[in-house]
């Protein structure tokens, strides 16, 4: 079988639906683009996203015209809930996106029911949580549309990568429609990709790790090396020119076999997440509520500091891979928030959240010293 039905059968064994359902782009954003689009949405119309995300949904919403309206979280589940959303409705939202936020969903079918009987479309954000359920059933099966995220420090990695899912027929046959303006990568973007993904694998190490990795973002924001986000992406809501671009059999192929190990790899997460969760709650500090594991796929473990930055020294000394997610209200952005029509002060928790909040790996075979670490620093946490 050739590269990309073999990836969306494998995609669709995972999740429980047909491999017709799934549309592949080079990234995670360019997926929820064109879901939007499909669904028709234009200059004026409203679009309800939570005040902790990534400045690439927004960005998503404002391409084409529209306004992201922003909505506060609950501090337990780090999403927003019904009564939040519900607050923000207004005649001219035309979709809800709903954030698995670090693996976890919640309050999904509720959002759904309402966003039903007021006829409007939703999406699951569900780019940390591939592989997860929610209420026993596979994350993203049950709105509209859905949307994941193949990229490094994803549920599996294909270096970088989007899935759209549609789950409402009546919508395949606009994606296959706006799917006509594509562009795919070219040669150099192809072989760069392979090489920065056997680079992942063969050099990346606890010594070599925070050197690399920030050689990679200076290098990734410049353009010079396929990354996460450009500077364009973060300086201001334009699309940047050559974004609209589908996916290639580099990803194709490393995700069939990324998928092969990702079973194994929740359940490492999980197991981790719950040596975590139950050191972080007997010392009295943040914890993840044992009541929502059996929902969580635990991509990051959330956790608080007094002091984030240094906080992130001291584990860069102890060669501790922390993750900085979200330690901004539209991760990575730090000013301007006027561009994407933020107000920060509007949505505390989310501001609070991200003024002391760090992740725990989860994908560790030795739990133990990340708990000693924390032992030692234990004064620093919240
Ligand atoms: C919540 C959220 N949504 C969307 C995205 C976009 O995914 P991608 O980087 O594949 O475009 C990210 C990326 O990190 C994210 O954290």
């Amino acid at each position: 079988m050739s590269p990309e039905p073999a990836y969306k059968k494998s995609l669709s064994e995972f999740i429980g639906c047909s491999p017709d359902q799934f549309f592949l782009y080079w990234k995670g954003r360019v997926a929820l683009y064109a879901a939007l689009k499909a669904m028709g949405i234009k200059e004026g119309d409203e679009v309800i996203v939570p005040s902790f995300t990534c400045v690439v949904v927004p960005n998503a919403i404002m391409y084409l015209g529209a306004r992201p309206i922003y909505v506060d979280i609950d501090p337990k589940t780090l999403n927003t809930t019904l009564e939040l959303i519900q607050a923000a409705v207004s005649e001219r939202t035309k979709c809800i996106l709903i954030q698995n936020t670090f693996g976890l969903s919640s309050q999904v079918d509720e959002i759904i029911d309402f966003a039903k009987e007021k006829g409007i479309t939703t999406i699951e954000d569900c780019t940390h949580g591939f592989g997860g359920t929610y209420q026993g059933k596979p994350n993203g099966v049950r709105s509209d549309f859905s949307f994941f995220s193949s990229q490094w420090n994803k549920p599996f990695s294909t270096g970088v990568g989007g899935i759209l899912l549609v789950n409402n027929n009546d919508f395949r046959e606009k994606v296959n429609q706006v799917n006509t303006d594509l562009i795919y990568p070219g040669f150099k973007s192809r072989v760069m990709l392979k090489l920065l993904i056997l680079f992942n694998k063969f050099f990346i190490t606890d010594r070599t790790y925070w050197l690399l990795v920030r050689l990679y973002r200076f290098w990734s924001k410049t353009g010079l090396v396929i990354g996460s986000s450009s500077d364009d992406e973060l300086n201001s809501p334009m699309m940047p020119e050559g974004f609209f671009m589908g996916g290639c059999n580099v990803q194709y192929r490393e995700g069939v076999k990324a998928l092969n190990k990702l079973k194994g790899l929740i359940d490492l997460r999980k197991k981790n997440a719950f040596l975590f969760t139950s050191f972080l709650k007997e010392n009295g500090k943040y914890y993840v509520d044992p009541s929502l594991e059996s929902d969580h796929s635990f991509l990051k473990y959330p956790f608080l500091v007094k002091d984030r930055i240094a906080f992130m020294k001291k584990a860069e000394q102890a060669s501790i891979r922390l993750g900085e997610w979200f330690e901004s209200q539209i991760h990575p952005v730090h000013e301007h928030f006027e561009l994407w029509e933020l107000k920060p002060k509007n949505f505390p928790v989310s501001k609070e959240m991200s003024s002391h909040m760090l992740n725990l790996p989860t994908e560790i075979k030795n739990p133990n010293k990340v708990i000693q670490f924390l032992k030692k620093n234990l004064d620093d946490l919240i």
